[in-house]
């Protein structure tokens, strides 16, 4: 019972001693990049078990992350070994510790020290805090949140006073432009009437309301569908014309024109890509920024 105990109180000290010098890092004196720029704590990779049980003889594989690149990229190596398990052997052993340790006391207990530590000795928080880029727009509940996280909470510099979560009711698609220039000079329609999407914010789904019955002169909302499927059904179709990302102009025929109907509409559905912040057609799956209903050609 006594030796599982001591066994025990050893192996966490030990343990604690690769991670206290979490503490506290006092903040960097100058603004800007740190010297070295910002590392983050030592990390074993593969496998965590000690091969050797005392001295410091065994050793481990350790990586470590430049948490301020790219904005302040580091100096000095990203990985090492590290002797483990560094209480000091007992007679009989040969020896006491393994080079480069040497015994010494330390905490009341003796070890084969210097410990490796885990954060470096010149490590400082930086003055400005350093955050992750946000993440996209996620619906949540019907509110949109994103999020990003402070780089330095692992090496004990928290970002205080940062907003690392914010939430909104809005839909963060913003409304798409008036795509007439971009639209223009298409042989198939001419770019004839842009209104706004009816946003649904909660869903991020939107309607785009097109004028779905031809008239007046110069003004073909709606033509028969010349491909085999819609010819074959006698189906006329409305011209949504939508601006890319690119800047090129891509065309779609909204099906359902009515016949002998006053005011009929149309709608063309579009969904909202939060992590971009531009509207999807969901015909097409498509990241558009601009829309306007063509008369054909
Ligand atoms: C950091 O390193 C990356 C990759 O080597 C490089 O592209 C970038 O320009 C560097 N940033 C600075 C601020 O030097
Ligand atoms: C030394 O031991 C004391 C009492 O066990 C403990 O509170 C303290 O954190 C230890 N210090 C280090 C550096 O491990
Ligand atoms: C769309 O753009 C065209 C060309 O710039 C302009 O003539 C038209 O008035 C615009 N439509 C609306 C509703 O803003
Ligand atoms: C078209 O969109 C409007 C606005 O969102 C909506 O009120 C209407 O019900 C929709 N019509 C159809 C046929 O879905």
């Amino acid at each position: 019972m006594y030796r599982t105990l001591k066994h025990f109180s050893l192996s966490l000290f030990l343990f604690c001693n690769f991670e206290f010098n979490l503490a506290q890092l006092s903040t960097c004196s100058g603004t800007g990049c740190p010297t070295n720029g910002v590392w983050g704590a030592w990390e074993t990779i593969g496998d965590k078990a000690c091969d050797m049980e005392c001295g410091g003889c065994g050793t481990l594989f350790q990586t470590r992350d430049c948490i301020s690149a790219p904005v302040c990229n580091c100096t000095g190596p990203s990985n090492r070994n590290i002797g483990c398990n560094n209480v000091a052997c007992k007679y009989p052993t040969q020896k006491t510790c393994c080079p480069p340790f040497v015994p010494m006391v330390l905490n009341g207990t003796q070890v084969c020290g210097p410990l490796p530590k885990n954060i470096e000795n010149s490590a400082c928080c930086p003055q400005t805090a350093l955050m992750s880029q946000w993440t996209g727009w996620q619906l949540q509940n019907s509110q949109w949140a994103r999020t990003r996280d402070c780089l330095t909470v692992s090496i004990g510099c928290p970002c205080t006073g940062q907003t690392l979560t914010q939430t909104q009711a809005t839909c963060p698609c913003a409304q798409p432009s008036n795509a007439t220039s971009a639209c223009s000079n298409l042989a198939i329609a001419t770019p004839i009437y842009y209104r706004q999407l009816i946003i649904n914010d909660a869903t991020g789904s939107a309607d785009l309301v097109l004028i779905a019955q031809n008239q007046g002169a110069g003004k073909i909302y709606c033509k028969a569908l010349t491909d085999a499927y819609g010819s074959a059904l006698g189906y006329e179709g409305a011209m949504l014309m939508m601006q890319e990302v690119s800047g090129q102009c891509t065309t779609d025929t909204v099906f359902g024109c009515a016949k002998g109907t006053d005011n009929a509409r149309q709608n063309a559905t579009f969904t909202c890509d939060g992590s971009t912040g531009n509207w999807i057609y969901d015909f097409t799956g498509k990241q558009i920024v601009g829309i306007v209903q063509g008369s054909w050609n």
